[in-house]
This record gives C-alpha cells, sequence and structure tokens, in this order.
C-alpha cells in the first residue's frame, strides 16, 4: 500500500522551508530530474519531530543542479563538496538545503571513510549505504506521484513499532560509529534495538576490530551525551558500547553530583558530553586509544586523575583544599567531584576560590618594602591568614604585614 505524507509534509514544515522545496522543485522540473527528501527530515516528519536540518537527493549530479538553481533562482550555493557531488544552498528567505547525489558506496577497509562511486544512481541504490532502516525513507518530490513514500527497507513499519534495525550484518563493521547512534536514536525517540541488531551489536563489540574511526565516534559520543537523560550513562554500560573506547569505565555515576555541578555553572553545558565520556576512559588501560583528545582534554584527563591519586581533602583544612584546587581548570574541578564525590571541591568552588589578597605591590612598597620575589611570599602568608577567616578588610591585611611581616633590610 503506498503512502502519501502530503499532509505531514504542510504541517512539520515552515513556510520559510515549504518555500525553498517548493523552488527547487520548480527546477528539478525544469531540468528533468528527480529529487527526494531523505534520510532523517523524513524520519522527523513521520515522528512529528521539529525539523532542523533538509536534505535533498538529487537522482543526478548535485552539484549541477545546484548551479542551475542557483543561476535561475534567488539562492546562493554556500559550499561543495566535489569528491561527494554535493552542494549546501541558501535561499533567500535564509533557509539552507543540503542536495546530494544519489551514490553507492564501498568500505575498502573497516573503519576508514567509505569510497563512494555510481554517483546520480537510482535512488534503491542510494539507500543501501545507510545506516537503519528509520534513515532509508525518502519523499518523492517530482513527479506524478509527488509526496509519495519511498520505502525499500520497511522503514515506515520500524517506525511504527519504534525499532532500530541495521540494513545489513555488517553495518557495525563498516562503521562502528553506528553503535552509539543506534543508541543516540534509542534514547532520542525512546525506540529499541532491533533483537537481532542488537545481537550482531554485541558479536562486533566482543571482537572490536583494531582500526576504528575514532573521530567518527567521538562526534557520535558528543551528540549522544548531549542527549537530556538520566539513564544515558548507564545505556551506555549496559549495551557494552564503551568497549568502543575503554576497558575500564566507571561502572556507574552519580548524576545528582554532575547536578549540582550544572547549578554551580563552572563548566558550559556544550561541554557536559566530555564529562561523560572522561568517566569512561579517566580509569582505562587502553593506552593506544586517545579520541583524537585536544591538549586542554588531556590536561583535564591528566588533572582529574591526579587529584584521585591525592585522595580526599579533610574538608577543614582550607589551606589544603585552596593548594590542591587553586590552579586546576574547572571543568577538571566538576570530573573529580563527579568521581569522588569529594565535597572540598564544593567548599572551594562556593567559599574559598572566591577569597583574594585585596592589597597589591604598590600598597607593599609604600609600607617600604623593596619590590622583589618577596612579595608573592607575602601575599601568601596573608593568604593562609584570609583562609583561616582572618584579615577580612584591606585595612586588616595592611596592618598584618606591619606587624608580623620583617622587611628585607630588617
Ligand atoms: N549515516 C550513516 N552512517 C553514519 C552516519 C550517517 O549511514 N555513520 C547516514 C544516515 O542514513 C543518515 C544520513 O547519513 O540519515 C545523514 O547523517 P546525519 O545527518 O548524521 O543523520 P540524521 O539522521 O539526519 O541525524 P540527526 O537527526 O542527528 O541530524
Amino acid at each position: 500500500m503506498s503512502v502519501f505524507l502530503e499532509k505531514e509534509f504542510y504541517e512539520m514544515l515552515s513556510e520559510k522551508m515549504k518555500a525553498a522545496v517548493s523552488i527547487s522543485c520548480l527546477a528539478a522540473k525544469e531540468r528533468g530530474v528527480d529529487i527526494f527528501l531523505i534520510g532523517g527530515i523524513v524520519r522527523d516528519i513521520i515522528l512529528g519531530n521539529e525539523i532542523k536540518d533538509i536534505d535533498i537527493a538529487v537522482q543526478s549530479d548535485a552539484v549541477g543542479f545546484c548551479e542551475y538553481l542557483a543561476s535561475k533562482y534567488d539562492c546562493k550555493i554556500e559550499s561543495t563538496q566535489e569528491k561527494l557531488r554535493t552542494s549546501k544552498v541558501r535561499f533567500n528567505n535564509n533557509v539552507v538545503i543540503d542536495f546530494a547525489s544519489t551514490r553507492e558506496e564501498k568500505y575498502d577497509s573497516p573503519g576508514v571513510l567509505p569510497s563512494a562511486f555510481n554517483f546520480g544512481c537510482p535512488l534503491n541504490q542510494d539507500v543501501k549505504r545507510r545506516d537503519f532502516t528509520i534513515n532509508t525513507l525518502a519523499i518523492k518530490l517530482t513527479g506524478d506521484d509527488k509526496y509519495k513514500l519511498i520505502d525499500y527497507y520497511s522503514g515506515y513499519e520500524d517506525i511504527k513499532n519504534k525499532q532500530i534495525r541495521i540494513l545489513h550484518k555488517n553495518s557495525f563493521v563498516d562503521d562502528p560509529s553506528r553503535i552509539i547512534r543506534a543508541l543516540k536514536f534509542k534514547e532520542r525517540f525512546d525506540f529499541m534495538i532491533e533483537p537481532e541488531t542488537y545481537s550482531i551489536m554485541q558479536s562486533y563489540l566482543n571482537n572490536i576490530s583494531k582500526d576504528i574511526p575514532l573521530e567518527r565516534i567521538k562526534n557520535e559520543f558528543r551528540q549522544y551525551f548531549m542527549i537530556n537523560k538520566e539513564n544515558i550513562y548507564g545505556e551506555i554500560i549496559k549495551s557494552n558500547a564503551y568497549k568502543l573506547i575503554s576497558d575500564n569505565p566507571l561502572k556507574e555515576i552519580n548524576t545528582d553530583r554532575i547536578k549540582k555541578m550544572i547549578n554551580l555553572n563552572i563548566f558550559k553545558e556544550t561541554e557536559i558530553w566530555f564529562l561523560y565520556v572522561a568517566c569512561l576512559i579517566v580509569n582505562s588501560n587502553c593506552t593506544d586509544i586517545n579520541l583524537n583528545m585536544t591538549a586542554f582534554e588531556n590536561k583535564i584527563i591528566s588533572e582529574t586523575q591526579n587529584m584521585i591519586l591525592s585522595g580526599i581533602v579533610d574538608i577543614n583544612d582550607n589551606e589544603k583544599i585552596y593548594k590542591k584546587y587553586n590552579d586546576k581548570i574547572d571543568l577538571s574541578l566538576a570530573l573529580y567531584f563527579v568521581i569522588s564525590g569529594d565535597e572540598s571541591v564544593i567548599k572551594f568552588l562556593n567559599v574559598l576560590k572566591q577569597i583574594k589578597v585585596l592589597i597589591n605591590g604598590n600598597d607593599l612598597i609604600e609600607l617600604g618594602f623593596i619590590p622583589s620575589k618577596y612579595f608573592s611570599e607575602i601575599f601568601e602568608n596573608i593568604l593562609k591568614e584570609k583562609l583561616k577567616g582572618l584579615l577580612k578588610t584591606k585595612e586588616e591585611e595592611i596592618n598584618f604585614v606591619k606587624r608580623h611581616i620583617k622587611k628585607q633590610s630588617d
């Protein structure tokens, strides 16, 4: 039975999006090429989810098609990927559409980027390269059967049954980042992973190939951990997906501690994914896995490891607390707190971090001191007193210096 999604298309796309698609349809008609909405947008139209990106498959050369579009209508090509024959077009109302030539792909060896061929192939060849049945769906935008749902792998039924299913048994070998994608869609849509797909995923995770695409895996972990749900970390452990990057993850994490850190505002919301990934790898012995970490990310991991090694600090010893945390990156403190629950971090962030010496070098010169390295020793002494709760005002600091600090010449 054919499914037509005209009503859903009109309901789900904004007026501006519909205008841009409509111009694309006119150009396709003039050029005599078939175009289709493809992938995530079709899935989201059916699910009634907000539409963010528009992807159109051109059953011909998309670059040539977009050049025609831009020459005839009020839009411009923003970028083109010659090799993949794709172009991004911005319409005058600011809507952006990604146009891709239909293509086939083959994986020359597992984990590397696939090579593309047969550009302009029939749509049924194109969809074979995709990850899950729910992402193979297309809506025809040209011809007599406009708005017809094109469904070669029963993706529509899978959406209705809320399940994530791969197209062939080598899917995870071809691209293991799909394991995290499967979990991402599961959590995002509240779907289940179809049993055979789940068992193929487990077989792969029990026998992970050496060359895995770490950059893509990192990117999928980033998207996955941005899902704001209580159980997201637990799912990575339960499903064994952690094995892609770690042999010794923290088995569970205390989400109340994460909430505490979020409330203290010490890292940006966009960094939360890293907190989770770090919990997966902080104790790992997989030395050959580095997830293409930046120097900053590596520093956070090593700072945290050192703080763990140095043990929990006595909550009453302000000086020790200050010494331990003062030069650390905030995200390292958050990570250390999430892992250890060491309440002294909270005391540092809420109280001690705010303590600053109020006098400066000029004040010391006025008091008769000669500028030298000795100044920092003086400031340190003042800070120690302040950490004890003493010397609240600048005047008290000056009196302290007058009374207790020897001049170099004395
Ligand atoms: N794809 C794939 N394997 C991957 C990544 C992507 O087969 N590792 C395919 C999927 O069919 C997907 C399409 O490429 O529909 C576009 O990828 P992406 O934009 O990441 O997926 P969306 O489904 O649009 O997901 P999102 O809603 O998160 O943007």
